[in-house]
């Protein structure tokens, strides 16, 4: 079903009065809206808003973030998860100053050709930053044009993507296309909002949603069950020696690549293991504690770690481990939150 023009207007005065104030949307330079729309990409607003400013002032421009060292670059992005986010963006970067003289191109083909940028993403930079009447389509604005129109279709689905992007692309007004897609995402998260009930009596859509006067707010939008994820059992090592934590930096490719973790083995450990593994590292002399479980949740897989704290009076030898200070720790090594539970027992 395709959308009715004249509804735009009624959604951007509703956006004139409830736009959120946003750090990114009061200097909507390209680099600033690029920067935001990334880290914006899983992560909430509310959870961005303080990155975003540390980000900002640590690397103003491009320039800036081409040339930042990777160490540094995770720093910035601790905590924010899917870090492959960050080293594209660096990326993206380094092509915008060797294709485009380090200004961030103003055409939707050219923002795509860069590492990091997808349809969504090219649009939404698209839009705000260069004015381009293109749309900008996530799941937030699925939820809320398929409940607007009544459309039962699995969202999930490239084909319903690509049609509500067709049916958008009638509908934005040229010299508002920035806002409308913002306007769209703002809707998105504050009334037609994810979980619970959506708060239709504060919605400028009201009098034409299908969902609305149907009552198919609970069934709209239509999500086919995705995948189990795959559960992975760890121990974590929170080992101790001189004063220094030992550290290892994981594998260059896959999930958290390139960065800090404590050193781990598949599977939960039994203390009687641990004190075997301790043996075979060479520690005849420690002090062991368990450490709270914990549970890590990414996109397609979970990991259910236990720990140990141990204290130990030989050096433990283990290939590729890094012994450093809590100082260091905080300050030059980024270890994802996936071990900040095991991080907060140091
Ligand atoms: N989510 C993604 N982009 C956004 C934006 N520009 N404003 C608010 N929320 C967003």
């Amino acid at each position: 079903m395709s959308l009715d023009a004249g509804i735009a207007a009624a959604l951007l005065n509703w956006y004139d009065y409830h736009a959120r104030i946003l750090p990114w949307r009061e200097d909507a330079t390209p680099y600033r809206v690029w920067v935001s729309e990334i880290m914006l990409q899983q992560t909430r607003v509310e959870a961005v808003k303080p990155y975003y400013d540390r980000f900002m002032k640590e690397l103003p421009t491009v320039a800036d973030l081409a040339a930042v060292e990777d160490d540094k670059l995770m720093k910035l992005w601790e905590g924010l998860g899917y870090y492959n986010r960050a080293r594209n963006l660096k990326f993206a970067a380094n092509q915008v100053m060797e294709e485009y003289e380090g200004r961030i191109p103003g055409n939707y083909e050219a923002l795509l050709g860069l590492k990091g940028i997808g349809e969504y993403t090219a649009g939404a930079i698209g839009s705000i930053a260069f004015g381009l009447p293109v749309a900008a389509v996530d799941g937030n604005v699925l939820r809320v044009i398929t409940r607007i129109t009544g459309d039962e279709r699995d969202i999930l689905k490239q084909s319903t993507k690509k049609d509500i992007t067709k049916d958008l692309l009638e509908i934005i007004p040229k010299e508002r296309a920035g806002d409308f897609n913002q306007a769209l995402m703002e809707l998105g998260a504050m009334v037609c909002i994810p979980n619970g009930a959506p708060k239709c009596e504060a919605c400028p859509w009201d009098t034409i949603c299908r969902a609305y006067k149907e009552d198919l707010t609970e069934k709209i939008p239509v999500k086919m069950p995705k995948k189990k994820r795959k559960i992975e059992k760890k121990t974590i090592f929170l080992l101790e020696y001189q004063d220094k934590i030992a550290i290892r930096k994981r594998q260059a490719e896959g999930l958290l690549a390139g960065l800090w973790e404590f050193p781990n083995k598949e599977g939960i450990f039994s203390i009687e293991k641990m004190e075997h593994q301790l043996k075979e590292w060479q520690v005849e002399h420690f002090k062991l504690e368990t450490t709270k479980k914990a549970k890590h949740i990414f996109s397609h897989i979970e990991w259910h770690m236990a720990g140990f704290y141990i204290q130990c009076q030989e050096k433990p030898q283990q290939e590729g481990l890094i012994w450093i200070s809590r100082e260091e720790m905080e300050e030059a090594y980024a270890i994802p939150s996936a071990f900040s539970s095991f991080k907060a027992v140091l």
